[in-house]
């Protein structure tokens, strides 16, 4: 066995001896799950696992994670039980080197059918630890660079378990970027449960299989609607986490960072997003620039119009993810959490007279001359005309009776945050917290 005390020492990556690069045997297309493509979606939605990383591999990914280094910048802990570790790829050079090694994002890229590029940094390894204890440094005293193998005896509550009538580890949901590449750094032998359900055009949810250990999954999961199963029958679980967006020109990407903005460094995080944005923006002029360049003279002005348009909502999404600091950090202390956003705008709806709430709250009163008033109004004039609406909890057509509002926008944008300050000005607000 491998001592912690060799953690320190940064080994690098080679993936002679590190990947195991096989191709995955079964992708599923959109078609296959009879879902509608978007403009920012590309064919396949998911793979079934696939090995990605040798043994070896993962004992090196392993001890690069627990080096003391890593814990002590990277942890954090969401719950007891649960270990996080994020932004990785700063304090180890193996973690970065492996995900943006050429053979890796070929593998990966060759999985999802599309040239892929890491979206950030900061998302390199997002890694999610399922162990015993309750503070991080129990949690971080049960790490060791060899897989647990000791099973848990499993109960008839866990063997009853079905992820799609009880609670899952993650609920249904779309992520932060159009992409994401799941490592299990965990043996699952033994495990049940673990696995991914996509919901299909025709609601039927598709169970794909959780990755054994060294393997991953490819998921387009910014486009498709997932739910993660809990797993039980062991003593850890260990899965690490990148996300990517396409490296095509003409597609665009249908990231947020709505989860990442409570939780993350901002300032690190704001920065990377902002960069990764103008990156996308530049090369996008880049492109049209040299398309212009092969004629002499401009013959098409709607492929300008269009590219104009294009630029201008992917800016505004840039910008508007933004929250300025102080807008967060006063929200959060009055409120708390930012996810508590999403059942009391559920509650909110249900209240007696909850469009004359609605109405009391007015440019003049509220946020006066932001710029979500015009967002609203755009939005209002895009259903009206029948389009269908991008919103950061996937594409839908407005069906409702009453009228699309302020409260539906902010949903719809990303900014839970902002809802919940918007849900006070109209006094519901207290109304649904008391
Ligand atoms: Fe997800």
């Amino acid at each position: 066995m491998i001592s912690r005390l060799e953690e320190t020492v940064q080994e690098v990556f080679d993936p002679k001896i590190h990947l195991a690069c096989e191709p995955p045997t079964k992708k599923f297309t959109l078609e296959d799950l009879n879902l509608q493509p978007s403009p920012t979606s590309t064919k396949i939605a998911a793979t079934l696992p696939f090995p990605i990383l040798s043994l070896e591999g993962v004992r090196a990914y392993r001890r690069a994670l627990f080096s003391q280094e890593v814990l002590h910048h990277c942890g954090g802990s969401p719950a007891p039980g649960t270990l996080t570790l994020r932004n990785a790829a700063l304090y180890s050079t193996f973690i970065r080197d492996f995900w943006s090694h050429p053979d890796t994002m070929q593998l990966l890229s060759d999985a999802a059918d599309v040239p892929l590029k890491i979206v950030m940094s900061t998302e390199i390894g997002h890694t999610n630890i399922q162990t015993k204890g309750g503070s991080v440094s129990e949690m971080v005293s049960q790490l060791n660079v060899e897989p647990q193998t000791t099973k848990v005896p499993l109960t008839e509550e866990d063997r009853a378990y079905n992820p799609l009538k009880g609670s899952s580890i993650i609920p249904w949901h779309y992520d932060s970027y159009p992409y994401v590449c799941v490592i299990m750094l965990s043996d699952t032998d033994g495990m049940l449960g673990g696995e991914t359900y996509i919901r299909t055009g025709d609601g039927v949810p598709l169970k794909v299989e959780g990755p054994k250990l060294g393997w991953g999954v490819v998921l387009q999961g910014g486009e498709v609607e997932h739910l993660a199963a809990r797993s039980m029958g062991v003593m850890e679980r260990i899965s690490t986490i990148t996300s990517f967006c396409a490296d095509v020109p003409g597609k665009y990407d249908s990231s947020y960072i709505t989860n990442l903005r409570w939780y993350s460094d901002r300032p690190t995080l704001y920065k990377q997003w902002t960069e990764y944005r103008l990156e996308k923006m530049k090369r996008e002029i880049e492109h049209l620039q040299e398309h212009i360049a092969l004629s002499p003279t401009l013959s098409d002005v709607t492929q300008v119009q269009k590219f104009a348009q294009d630029q201008l909502s992917y800016l505004k999404r840039t910008a508007r993810q933004l929250i300025p600091f102080e807008d967060c950090e006063s929200i959060a202390e009055k409120y708390g959490s930012a996810r508590s956003a999403f059942n009391l705008w559920e509650k909110a709806q249900t209240l007696d007279g909850f469009e004359e709430h609605v109405a009391t709250v007015t440019p003049r009163t509220w946020q006066q001359g932001c710029d979500l008033w015009t967002d609203l109004i755009e939005t209002q004039l895009a259903i009206q005309a029948g389009k269908t609406i991008e919103s950061q909890r996937g594409r839908f057509k407005w069906s409702k009776e009453r009228q699309f509002c302020m409260g539906d926008e902010l949903l719809r944008q990303g900014l839970p945050e902002i809802l919940l300050s918007w849900l006070d000005a109209t006094g519901m607000y207290a109304l649904v917290t008391s």
